[in-house]
C-alpha cells in the first residue's frame, strides 16, 4: 500500500511551488491545512460526492468547497449549461436576463428578501449590508457574536471564526482600532449579555448574526435567541442582518429565516446561490433596498457582478433547490450519517459531541455541549487533527479544521454514508 507520503507526492511537489508564490502556498488560510499539520492535497477534480487529488486518490467529500456544492460536484445539467451559456461571452458588465431571473429566483424563495444586490462573495454581502445598515440608521456600531465569521472587511474581523479561529490569530493587523473600536462582540447564545451591550450602546447601527454558527463549528441557536436578538434590535432602532452566506438555501429554501420563522432586515447570501462560481448577495425589503445607489445614496458596485455564468450555475441549483423532497433527503441522510459518527466514537472510547442542523454538523472533541465560542474552543484540536489525517487514510476528506461545518450533498447516497461510518470506525480506533 501507498505510504502517505508516497499518495501525497505530486501535491507535495505542488506545495513547494505553491510556497514560493503565494502566502503560505494558499489562496484562502484553512487551505493550507495549518490546522491539523501535513501538506495539503491538491485537488484535480470532483464528481458528485467525490473529489480526487492530483495524485490520483478518490475521496468522500464533505467540505463541499465550503457549503455551495449541495447537488454535489460537477452536476451534469449545470456542467453543460455552463459551457453553452460561456459561448455566448463569460462577462458584458451590463444587465442580463439571467441576473433578472437568479434575483426572482431569490425573491420567491427568501421570505425577508424584496429585492436584492448581487456581488461576488459572502464577504462583499456583509460588507455591503453593513454599510446599508450604516447609512439607514446614521449609527456606526455593529455587533457581532464571538466565532461566528462575516468574511475579512474590516469591520467584521474581531473574534472571527474560521480560519482567525483556526490559526488562533487575535484581531488582524491592518485593521484600524478606529474602526475596530466600533464592533462589539458578545457570546452566541447569551441574550443577558446582548441587553447589556445594548444599555450600554444606545446607538447600535446593526446586529449581524450567523443564526446557524458553522464557522465555529456547527452551533445552534438555543430556543428563543434568535427571537431575542429580532425583538431588542427592533426595540432599540438597530437592524438585524442574518448572515445566511452558508444557511442560505442550505437549511431550507428560504434558509435559517424560514426554519425558525424570523424575519431579519437584511440578508447576506453566497456560497450555494453561486453553484459553485464565485457569488454573493444581500437583500431586504424594497424601501431599505432602494437606498443603494442608483436609486439612494449607500455606494456598492462590482464589475462582474451579475455575471452570466454565476448567474447561471446558481439559478440551476436554485430551480432544484425548489423540490423540497430534496431537504427531507438531506435531513435523513445527514442524521444517518452524525448517528453513526457518534456511535463510532463512543464504540472506540473517544469522547465527542456532533452538532448538526439539517445538512451541516460538526464533531467537537469534547464531552461538553458546544452552545458557544467558549465551549468550541474547549475541542480538542490536536485529536481532531489526528482525526482527520485517519479519515484521509480511509478515504474521507473533512475540513482541515475543527472549526468549520462540515456538507452533506444530495449525491452522498446512504451508501456513501455508511462507507464514511465504516471509515470513521476505523479512524476513530485507531486514534484511540
Ligand atoms: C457565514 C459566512 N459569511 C461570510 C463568509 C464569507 O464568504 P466568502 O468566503 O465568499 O467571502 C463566509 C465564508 O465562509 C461565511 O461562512
Amino acid at each position: 500500500m501507498a505510504t502517505p507520503e508516497e499518495r501525497q507526492n505530486k501535491s507535495a511537489q505542488l506545495y513547494a511551488r505553491a510556497l514560493e508564490l503565494m502566502p503560505g502556498g494558499v489562496n484562502s488560510p484553512v487551505r493550507a491545512f495549518r490546522g491539523v499539520g501535513g501538506t495539503p492535497l491538491f485537488i484535480k477534480s470532483a464528481s458528485g460526492p467525490t473529489i480526487a487529488d492530483v495524485d490520483g486518490q478518490t475521496y468522500i467529500d464533505y467540505v463541499g468547497s465550503w457549503g455551495p456544492m449541495i447537488l454535489g460536484h460537477a452536476d451534469a445539467e449545470i456542467v453543460d449549461t455552463l459551457a453553452a451559456v460561456a459561448a455566448s461571452g463569460t462577462s458584458f458588465g451590463a444587465p442580463n436576463e439571467l441576473e433578472v431571473e437568479l434575483a426572482e429566483e431569490i425573491v420567491d424563495a427568501v421570505p425577508s428578501i424584496e429585492m436584492v444586490r448581487m456581488v461576488n462573495s459572502g464577504t462583499e454581502a456583509t460588507m455591503s449590508g453593513i454599510r446599508l445598515a450604516r447609512g439607514i440608521t446614521g449609527r456606526d456600531k455593529l455587533v457581532k457574536f464571538e466565532g461566528c465569521y462575516h468574511g475579512h472587511a474590516d469591520s467584521l474581523l474581531v473574534k472571527a471564526g474560521s480560519g482567525v479561529a483556526t490559526l488562533g490569530l487575535p484581531d488582524s493587523p491592518g485593521v484600524p482600532a478606529s474602526l475596530a473600536q466600533h464592533t462589539l462582540t458578545v457570546n452566541f447564545n447569551n441574550a443577558p449579555a446582548l441587553e447589556d451591550l445594548f444599555k450600554q450602546h444606545p446607538d447600535i447601527a446593526a446586529v449581524i448574526i450567523e443564526p446557524v454558527a458553522g464557522n465555529m463549528g456547527v452551533v445552534a441557536p438555543e430556543p428563543g435567541f434568535l427571537n431575542f436578538v429580532r425583538e431588542i434590535t427592533s426595540r432599540n432602532g438597530a437592524l438585524l442582518i442574518f448572515d445566511e452566506v452558508m444557511t442560505g438555501f442550505r437549511l431550507a429554501r428560504g434558509g435559517a429565516q424560514e426554519l425558525y420563522g424570523i424575519t431579519p432586515d437584511i440578508t447576506c447570501l453566497g456560497k450555494i446561490i453561486g453553484g459553485g462560481l464565485p457569488v454573493g448577495a444581500y437583500g431586504g425589503s424594497r424601501k431599505l433596498m432602494r437606498n443603494i445607489a442608483p436609486t439612494g445614496p449607500i455606494y456598492q458596485a462590482g464589475t462582474l457582478s451579475g455575471n452570466p455564468l454565476a448567474m447561471t450555475a446558481g439559478l440551476l441549483t436554485l430551480r432544484r433547490l425548489r423540490d423540497k423532497s430534496i431537504y427531507e433527503r438531506l435531513e435523513r441522510s445527514s442524521a444517518r450519517l452524525c448517528e453513526g459518527l457518534s456511535r463510532a466514537a463512543s464504540e472506540a472510547g473517544i469522547q465527542t459531541v456532533t452538532n448538526r442542523v439539517g445538512s451541516m454538523w460538526t464533531s467537537f472533541f469534547t464531552g461538553e455541549p458546544v452552545t458557544n465560542w467558549t465551549s468550541a474552543n474547549k475541542s480538542d484540536r490536536q485529536l481532531y487533527g489526528r482525526f482527520f489525517h485517519a479519515m484521509l487514510g480511509e478515504g474521507v476528506y473533512l475540513a482541515p479544521s475543527q472549526f468549520e461545518a462540515a456538507f452533506v450533498s444530495v449525491a452522498h447516497t446512504d451508501l456513501i454514508i455508511d462507507e464514511t461510518i465504516a471509515a470513521a470506525r476505523k479512524a476513530f480506533r485507531l486514534i484511540s
